[in-house]
């Protein structure tokens, strides 16, 4: 697997004054090494202002937290691939679990969101999750499997391969409540199956990320579990000094 990663999703946090200052007290510490992938979800609005404080440190990537699945048109507040991609960013989160639980975004227009990210040429970056009431019933990885099948129906197995999942169960996420590293274990490696299932080898080379309340003390741990390529983090990514021991593990 490649070199691990660390993506800050921001959330509704940080216009581009707040976004400005963050990064130049999170360079101040020192950039990550090499050996480590960092991406920053900022605010759309934040997009070009995160891009340009990091103009000299290229390998640390801007991300956007939603697109449309239309390239442009009449859809008041909305974002397209395209234009994160003009303003800068490489990657984009698809069906965030607040996006699902707050906006209404259903399995289906993940998938028509994947696409769109692919068509614009930004890494798409599917979340996945299962709420506390389907994790209770034993329904988490039947649930976590269908999101995963439905956001990548329409991606070619070359787009499957260069893609990211983060598995974020709804439950730990902002509750302080993080997934045991072998239960998260458990899903990553299904999660992987399912992927090779679709498309072989080319699974391989898919970064499982997880999320879910994850904090400078419980990211080692679950870093070191199996299957876990990289962390997703929100609460704990607010933090410059924070976010930059996370970074550090
Ligand atoms: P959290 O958020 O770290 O605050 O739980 C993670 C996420 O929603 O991506």
């Amino acid at each position: 697997m490649k070199t691990p990663i660390f993506a800050a999703n921001w959330k509704m946090h940080f216009g581009p004054q707040e976004t400005r200052a963050f990064l130049t007290r999170f360079l101040a510490l020192g950039p990550p090494t090499h050996d480590r992938t960092v991406i920053f979800f900022p605010p759309a609005v934040s997009i070009a202002v995160a891009g340009f404080a990091l103009r000299e440190h290229p390998e640390i990537l801007v991300g956007v937290q939603s697109v449309h699945w239309e390239d442009k048109g009449a859809f008041t507040g909305e974002v397209s691939a395209v234009m994160a991609r003009d303003s800068g960013a490489k990657v984009a989160l698809v069906g965030h679990s607040e996006r699902r639980q707050l906006f209404g975004v259903t399995d289906e227009m993940t998938a028509r969101q994947c696409a769109a990210v692919g068509r614009a040429g930004l890494v798409p970056m599917l979340c996945v999750g299962e709420r506390l009431d389907e994790r209770d019933r034993g329904a988490t990885l039947p649930v976590v499997l269908r999101q995963l099948k439905t956001g990548v129906s329409r991606l070619s197995p070359a787009q499957i391969a260069s893609m990211a999942v983060a598995y974020e169960p709804v439950w730990a996420i902002g509750t302080g409540r993080t997934a045991r590293p072998e239960d998260a274990s458990v899903v990553h490696t299904a999660v992987r199956r399912a992927l090779r299932d679709m498309i072989g080898g080319g699974a391989d080379s898919v970064p499982i990320l997880y999320g879910g309340s994850v904090n400078v003390e419980t990211a080692p741990s679950l870093l070191a579990a199996a299957e876990v390529n990289g962390l997703l983090v929100g609460g704990a990514s607010l933090d410059p000094d924070a976010w930059a021991r996370i970074v550090c593990t």
